[in-house]
């Protein structure tokens, strides 16, 4: 295991522990999303955590058990430091596993049947993770297992936040106070799918291409979505998208 992986490990954390102020407003706004999903289990299952950068204690302390997963063998570490304290005083139960949880997940849904299942921010970076040249091989593995994702997720509930699309921003929208967030929906039709994304990219300032993080179709349509802006850098910005399903 390496403590480098295309998406998490040390530059990972380097950056999360660097921008925590800049962060700060859409991790407010994930945190107000998260507080209001109601799992009624008390077990969660939390998956690409890494040391939870983004991730309130208020919320997983509602939970008894946690197990998280990340790929990156120094992210236990990470999160003990930054929520150990906090969980141990509210006595929370929680294991750190390192390893492919994306790739055993129907094993993972099989030793927690009950458990709430939490994607956290990993579901759009799968197209960095195949270690093949090949651009579109790329595109064409990540949508075929998010897909299978999906489909193993049937009857569970679920709730998953990642990047929709990801670019560069006009500077003047850059330095504006306050980040932009809405409560939306996954359209039926994909001309106002279309017309709904064109409309939050004008607010969010969005100028040349934003790359596609493929996870257009990870929440089925109709599914209640929030989406957030996170200035990931100072002038390249993330469409973060949060949603629940529910079984
Ligand atoms: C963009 S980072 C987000 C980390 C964390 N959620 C946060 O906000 O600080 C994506 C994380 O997903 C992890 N990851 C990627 N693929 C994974 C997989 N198949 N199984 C477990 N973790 C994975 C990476 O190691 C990385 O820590």
């Amino acid at each position: 295991m390496k403590p480098l992986n295309p998406s998490g490990g040390l530059l990972w954390h380097w950056r999360g522990w660097r921008h925590q102020a800049r962060w700060r407003p859409t991790q407010d706004h994930m945190a107000q999303w998260l507080l209001t999903l109601q799992p009624t289990s008390d077990r969660l299952l939390l998956i690409g955590a890494s040391a939870g950068w983004m991730l309130p204690n208020v919320w997983l302390k509602r939970f008894k058990h946690i197990e998280i997963w990340d790929l990156d063998p120094l992210a236990p570490w990470f999160f003990s430091r930054r929520h150990g304290q906090a969980l141990k005083k509210a006595r929370v139960d929680w294991h750190y596993k390192t390893g492919d949880a994306l790739g055993r997940l129907p094993e993972l849904l099989a030793q927690n049947p009950d458990a709430f299942v939490f994607f956290d921010n990993v579901l759009g970076q799968l197209r960095f993770m195949h270690r093949i040249d090949d651009p579109d091989e790329k595109v064409l593995r990540s949508e075929r297992l998010l897909k299978t994702l999906v489909a193993q997720l049937q009857g569970r509930h679920w709730a998953s936040i990642h990047d929709r699309l990801s670019g560069p921003v006009d500077e003047t929208v850059a330095q504006r106070a306050v980040l932009s967030a809405r409560n939306s929906q996954v359209m039926h039709e994909e001309r106002q799918q279309l017309r709904s994304d064109r409309a939050w990219l004008n607010i969010l300032g969005a100028k040349g291409e934003w790359l596609d993080h493929l996870t257009a179709q990870v929440f089925p349509p109709g599914t209640p979505v929030k989406d957030m802006a996170w200035p990931f850098l100072p002038t390249y910005w993330h469409w973060l998208q949060a949603g629940e399903v529910r079984p």
